[in-house]
């Protein structure tokens, strides 16, 4: 039996390259898979931004967003990762085995490291916090404290998941097999959707769609999409189409072979706009209602959060006994 894990850190509004490149892909995998951990990275969100504010308001968001798109708590412990302390417990105990040589190679650090190179700053830890340095030892500690079989992960988080096998092995060559290696899986076939100037969809570019706009909102983004000059009535090429990477994005086969036909057939770009519009909208539409009947009852979304936690806490104090054990943290009038 596998177990599989994600956390999405809570640093934002969710928005539709979010929903295609993550939430309806993990879904999918929970599905297939007998038992599941799916909780939200919130003291991760501290490495990417410091408002209080921001951190609340994004936590009741994105929790609200997975429940709406199907997320079952009653199948999938869903939980704060602040909320299971045991969590922060084993980061401490896995950050005095981890070299810090090996979190001098973190993709995230070194870029930090070499904007400030590009900036010509002397000192290339400037505004580096440890926080950020520490990153991959946290992570590491949210897949570990459960035993996870499988991590599945965009390509950007590989270096993440290697350096938890490196640092699960070393602590098992030091205190005997206690820590399961965990794989990625990293989801080459996720279609990923671009922002709608075309460039990579993200907050800083504001070229991102929210996910649950009301519907005049999603209309309005969705008609900002970048396209060519062609008049109704000229083909269209599908290749290098950002409005065509949208359909790809959320049609079936089926619908997209009638796509391609009406792009070779040159209709208009404002009614294909139109058409996608359909396509996007009958898709969120009953997940958009749960998604603002949960905004606004936080106090559901905080009870299945609770139950939740009151649940992984106890898989993971059982865990850390063992952790704890292991390195001669243990009753005094125990051998
Ligand atoms: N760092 C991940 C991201 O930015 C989020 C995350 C935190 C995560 N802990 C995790 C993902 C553990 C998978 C497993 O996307």
């Amino acid at each position: 039996m596998s177990s599989i894990l994600t956390g999405i850190t809570t640093s934002g509004s969710p928005h539709l390259g979010n929903y295609v490149g993550a939430i309806k892909p993990a879904l999918e995998k929970i599905k297939e898979s007998k038992k599941s951990f799916l909780f939200l990275a919130d003291y991760h969100s501290l490495i990417k931004q410091q408002d209080p504010l921001l951190t609340h308001k994004s936590s009741l968001e994105i929790a609200s967003a997975w429940l709406a798109c199907g997320l079952d708590p009653e199948k999938t412990y869903f939980y704060r990762q602040s909320k299971v302390s045991q969590i922060m417990e084993l980061n401490w105990i896995l950050s005095n085995i981890t070299s810090k040589g090996l979190l001098n190679r973190a993709h995230a650090y070194k870029a930090a490291q070499d904007l400030n190179s590009e900036k010509k700053q002397k000192d290339l830890d400037k505004g580096i916090t440890a926080g950020l340095f520490n990153y991959p030892v946290l992570m590491a500690a949210d897949i570990l404290i459960f035993d996870t079989d499988i991590v599945p992960v965009g390509s950007d988080q590989k270096q993440h998941i290697e350096m938890t096998r490196d640092i699960a092995a070393r602590f098992n060559h030091l205190y005997g097999e206690t820590l399961k290696i965990p794989e990625a899986l990293i989801s080459e076939n996720t279609p990923i959707l671009l922002g709608t100037d075309g460039r990579k969809m993200s907050k800083s570019y504001k070229n991102y769609i929210e996910l649950f706009s009301e519907e005049k909102a999603l209309k309005k983004s969705l008609n900002q999409i970048v396209t060519d000059s062609l008049m109704p009535g000229e083909p269209k090429e599908t290749k290098n189409s950002v409005l065509y990477n949208y359909f790809q994005a959320f049609a079936t086969e089926i619908y997209l072979e009638e796509v391609n036909k009406m792009f070779s057939n040159g209709k208009g770009w404002g009614e294909l706009k139109s058409d996608l519009f359909d396509l996007i909208n009958t898709e969120l539409k009953d997940s958009r209602e749960k998604y603002f009947y949960f905004l606004n009852n936080a106090n559901e979304v905080e009870a299945i959060l609770k139950k939740g936690e009151i649940q992984a806490s106890l898989l993971a104090e059982k865990k850390l006994i063992d952790v704890r054990n292991k390195i001669g943290i243990k009753p005094l009038d125990e051998k």
